[in-house]
């Protein structure tokens, strides 16, 4: 298995988020000086896939424009002699080729990475990446599944244990532990109720995939939320040629939930050594 390309759906509606993403998409909210897909990208690119194909609506142009170059903007930073900030800008045009792809319709994640089998079928393989989860560690998330994915040519999904009371937010698996931190997956479930949940394993916003994928996909009825689930059409998966999950070694901040997405952020600024003390001093008055 050789892994290319990406798959970052960003075409969700962010409704967890509002007001604040109104008119900007979840996915650019910033965590610390970066908006948050960046980190998602950047994990792809420490992984060394640099081919990413965002699922986009119309309204999220500004995240592809995010990638892209800012003549303009280069133009005044240097004439302004701001040479360091004329780099980061331009890194960020150059670190990934882009492809976008719209989702006209928002029938959920499934549907996204639908959405885009004509760019990567052929490639046999893919990542998927959700755009509001980000995963920090000294290994990139990605990467641990693409290794398992390349070593056993299986279609592998990251998970993580989360604690009993909210496996409801989640899809969660149950299966065989057939060596540390791998399971063979039986049984998938999203959202189950707190009491009817088979495991406490977590399905988080990684994946790889086999253009198989496709194929379940299109058999799946609009599931939990009326979407098209990803999960559902990975139960198919599962159950013919078999699926993996592996326990993600990280630290993990969902974008879309406010507790962790303000956590992240902490999280980045204490690892800035300039601004950790002026973070500590601030946060020391406010704390009970
Ligand atoms: P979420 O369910 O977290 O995102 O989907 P959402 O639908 O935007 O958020 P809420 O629940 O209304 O607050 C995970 C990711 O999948 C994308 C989202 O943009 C997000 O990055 N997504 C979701 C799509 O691309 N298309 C969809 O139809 C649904």
């Amino acid at each position: 298995m050789n892994i290319r390309k990406v798959v970052i759906p960003v075409a969700g509606w962010g409704t967890r988020s509002l007001p604040a993403t109104k008119n900007i998409p979840k996915e650019m909210l910033p965590v610390y000086n970066k908006p948050g897909v960046q980190h998602v990208v950047e994990e792809a690119i420490r992984s060394g896939i640099q081919d990413v194909v965002f699922i986009t609506n119309r309204d999220k142009n500004v995240i592809e424009d995010h990638f892209d170059y800012n003549l303009q903007l280069e133009l005044v930073l240097e004439r302004a002699g701001k040479t360091e900030q004329l780099g980061i800008i331009r890194q960020v045009a150059e670190m990934a080729k882009v492809i976008s792809i719209r989702q006209k319709k928002q029938l959920g994640l499934g549907h996204a990475v639908l959405c885009a089998e004509d760019v990567v079928a052929a490639d046999g393989a893919f990542a998927v990446m959700v755009g509001d989860d980000l995963l920090f560690g000294m290994n990139p998330g990605i990467q641990q599944l693409v290794e398992v994915a390349e070593s056993e040519h299986l279609p592998v999904i990251g998970v993580m244990e989360v604690p009993q009371e909210r496996v409801d937010r989640y899809g969660i698996i149950s299966g065989e532990e057939i060596s540390p931190g791998l399971f063979q997956v039986r049984k998938l479930v999203e959202k189950p109720k707190v009491n009817e949940a088979p495991s406490r394993m977590a399905i988080i916003g990684r994946y790889v995939l086999t253009s198989e994928i496709f194929g379940h996909l299109r058999k799946v009825q609009p599931g939990h939320g009326g979407e098209i689930q990803l999960t559902d059409a990975l139960q198919y998966q599962a159950d013919s040629r078999g699926l993996l999950a592996v326990k993600i070694r990280g630290m993990r901040f969902d974008v879309g939930d406010w507790a962790e997405y303000l956590t992240a952020n902490i999280y980045f600024a204490m690892q800035d050594e300039e601004l950790r003390d002026d973070l500590v001093r601030h946060l020391k008055p406010l704390l009970p």
